[in-house]
């Protein structure tokens, strides 16, 4: 591996525990507006400071988050569908590699559909883009998504989708934590990190599924509405720190949140739900 990718990927994964929170904020490219990402730009600056890297698209990076940031960027560069169709594996390449070495990212992603209708679609584009990544020294991040379908998300279907993933060449792959993750993570020869999906009933349901999912062997999470649908964020994201960089418990991550929760900024209003 060459020093301009091992560089991009030691960014997203600094050095102490090794391990990456990622702050994923790119739902709007499927999901538009989505609850609490509503304004991109107010919901990313008070956490950027907390994240290893952001997850985002071209259009919420150029409009959103300010140049002078140094915060590592993993770029969204697939798309094409939205919830609003039925069939939301019709995704293509939506940004080429050499905008993302223009941006100065350190890695760009994109979602591979297993076992959807366009499941051949999505892995070529894992393979094309690999292929360039390869050229130009750009990490490629493959998430595994499964769409609106997502009891699908057990060991068996997680394992094949991280493992074709991996021996596509992907070097990262980010993935939903299950049942028997340990199984995914020994069948994945590249780092996994975890998504959250959607908000979960309670904050300790958030720390837990991560703190199994570190203790699993992911190197990282990469969260997004557990983090900034929370009334406190801030608090939010520095008690998932603590369990991803410096191995803290779930009841010792509950302490931090409350403890943050009486420095970090004020929380919103209430928001309408959606
Ligand atoms: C959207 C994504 C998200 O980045 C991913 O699901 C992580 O966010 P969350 O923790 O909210 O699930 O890939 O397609």
């Amino acid at each position: 591996m060459d020093w301009g990718m091992r560089n991009r990927i030691a960014r997203m994964f600094p050095t102490g525990s090794g391990n990456t929170v990622m702050l994923a904020v790119d739902h709007g490219y499927f999901m538009g507006p989505t609850r609490r990402l509503e304004n991109a730009r107010t919901t990313i600056a008070p956490l950027a400071p907390f994240a290893d890297a952001l997850a985002l698209t071209r259009g919420i990076l150029r409009t959103s988050v300010p140049p002078e940031s140094t915060t590592p960027i993993v770029l969204r560069v697939s798309g094409g569908a939205t919830i609003l169709k039925e069939d939301l594996s019709d995704e293509v390449i939506t940004t080429p590699i050499a905008e993302a070495l223009r941006l100065n990212v350190c890695a760009v992603a994109l979602s591979v559909f297993v076992g959807a209708p366009r499941e051949h679609q999505t892995l070529k584009s894992l393979a094309d883009l690999v292929s360039e990544g390869e050229a130009t020294g750009m990490p490629v991040m493959a998430i595994t998504a499964v769409g609106k379908e997502l009891e699908k998300r057990d060991v068996r279907y997680l394992s094949l989708a991280c493992r074709v993933s991996a021996e596509l060449g992907a070097h990262l792959v980010k993935t939903y934590y299950c049942e028997g993750f340990d199984k995914v993570v020994e069948s994945c020869p590249v780092p996994l990190v975890v998504a959250g999906g959607p908000k979960l009933d309670s904050d300790r349901a958030a720390f837990e599924l991560a703190h199994n999912a570190i203790a699993q062997g992911a190197r990282g999470i990469d969260m997004g509405r557990n983090i900034w649908q929370s009334e406190h964020p801030v608090a939010m994201i520095k008690a998932l720190r603590a369990i991803v960089h410096d191995k803290a418990t779930v009841g010792e991550a509950l302490s931090i949140l409350e403890r943050e929760k009486k420095v970090a900024p004020t929380p919103r209003p209430r928001a309408a739900s959606a």
